[in-house]
């Protein structure tokens, strides 16, 4: 049995310009220990399909239908109060701006050591104990003096830290990390996502990585789930989908990848901007921007099919297995030799 079994996941919002299919049929699953990477560029559906698992949308203008069943529980049908309970405690989330999440007036000792309280049956000094014990382990130098400084004498990279801290406190099996590092520089990156690595062999827990960056995924994850205008394109685990990828939205994707040599030009981009999820393209919703669209592909959307000759590998495109195969391999091929020249 899964961790976390999400089904058919929809999220509608009603805005004044119409409904804005957010998150349109996503289905995926993740075992304990595991780590899951969504990717996909901005707009995507990547964070509202981790807001809606964790219940935070507003409820006036939202519809949700499908499961999320977290433990075997459906998130999505439980009341608030039980969902208060799961969240920061069985379920952990950091966001990619540490300051929305830190209260800029209180200390981080004290903020850590209210995490605990909260949600555990110790004693304050106990508590207290236990965010300094975080606080080593996510790497903050002289932690015993830096417990009573506030967010702002921190670092970005060090703030994201004290978040990392702050999620992992209660032991949760689940942690939702929306992308933990998008606002640090290279260096703070490869840092935090180490840590990331580590302290999931530390503490156990499975983690979804949100990111718009398959260099992250490639870094952190076990599996993969493409994400474009709202639906799953290619899902499958990490190996599989940088060794053989599917579908041409992952091609672009992996394309962008930066590479040693900067000046050359990369073999597949992605050109145009990610459709309106309010009037979604007719189709597969990728062909305005596919460079190997068929006519078939502007009437029908293709469904998730199994990636033949791999193991819980599934991508959604018309273009037939021979010529994607073909096309995977010169792209990888490119890469490579990019790489080797470069
Ligand atoms: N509360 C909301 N009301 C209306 N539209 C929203 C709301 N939240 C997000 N959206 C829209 O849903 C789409 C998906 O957003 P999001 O999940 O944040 O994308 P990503 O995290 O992949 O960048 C975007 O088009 C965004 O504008
Ligand atoms: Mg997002």
């Amino acid at each position: 049995m899964a961790l976390l079994d999400v089904r058919d996941l929809k999220t509608y919002f009603k805005t004044d310009d119409g409904i804005v299919k957010a998150v349109d049929g996503v289905t995926f699953s993740i075992e304990k220990g595991r780590t899951l990477g969504i990717v996909g560029e901005s707009g995507s559906g990547k964070s509202v399909t981790c807001l809606t698992i964790m219940g935070l949308n507003a409820k006036r203008n939202t519809i949700t239908t499908g499961e999320a069943l977290f433990k075997e529980q459906d998130l999505l049908g439980m009341g608030m109060r039980r969902l208060r309970q799961i969240r920061g405690n069985d379920i952990a989330m950091i966001f990619q701006d540490p300051m929305t999440s830190l209260n800029p007036v209180h200390k981080i000792g004290n903020q850590l050591t209210e995490a605990v309280l909260l949600h555990q049956d110790v004693t304050k000094k106990q508590a207290r104990a236990r965010a300094l014990e975080l606080l080593k382990a996510v790497g903050i130098p002289r932690a015993e003096r830096r417990v009573d400084d506030y967010p702002h004498q921190f670092s970005g990279g060090m703030r994201q830290r004290v978040m990392i801290a702050m999620a992992l406190i209660n032991d949760p099996d689940l942690l939702i990390a929306d992308e933990p590092t998008t606002a640090l520089d290279v260096t703070t990156q490869a840092q935090i996502l180490n840590l990331m690595n580590k302290l999931q062999e530390e503490f156990g827990s499975a983690i979804i990585i949100i990111t718009h960056d398959l260099g992250v995924v490639a870094e952190t994850a076990d599996d993969v789930l493409v994400m474009y205008a709202a639906e799953v394109v290619e899902q499958g685990p990490v190996n599989q989908i940088f060794s053989r990828p599917h579908m041409p939205y992952t091609w672009g994707l992996l394309g962008s990848l930066p590479r040693l040599d900067a000046e050359t030009e990369r073999l597949v981009q992605i050109t145009g901007q990610p459709p309106s999820l309010l009037r979604p393209p007719s189709g597969c919703r990728f062909h305005p921007r596919c460079p190997y669209v068929m006519d078939v592909c502007k009437q029908t959307d293709p469904p998730l099919k199994p990636v033949t000759g791999d193991i819980d590998h599934y991508a959604a495109c018309h273009l037939d297995e021979e010529t994607k195969d073909r096309e995977a391999t010169k792209l990888l091929a490119g890469m490579v030799a990019e790489a080797r020249t470069g």
